[in-house]
């Protein structure tokens, strides 16, 4: 079961078990990694993961469930 966490001003973060894969269904690898991070602002050079560009790129984003 995968977990999904939306994070404060920055990523969601996938934990657990799950596949990503892009729109023609390739998988991207994340073997190994018991977490990853998948950009929300849009301004990453490593497209869909994060690369911290949030932190310098002054996004806004909600994170509290109502
Ligand atoms: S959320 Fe981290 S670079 Fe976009």
């Amino acid at each position: 079961m995968a977990k999904l966490t939306v994070r404060e001003n920055g990523p969601l973060k996938v934990e657990g078990d799950f596949t990503l894969s892009d729109m023609e269904g390739n998988v991207y690898s994340t073997e190994g990694k018991p977490a990853i991070f998948i950009c929300r602002c849009g301004a990453t050079k490593n497209t869909p993961f994060c690369d911290g560009t949030h932190k310098t790129c002054g996004f806004q984003g909600p994170s509290r469930a109502v």
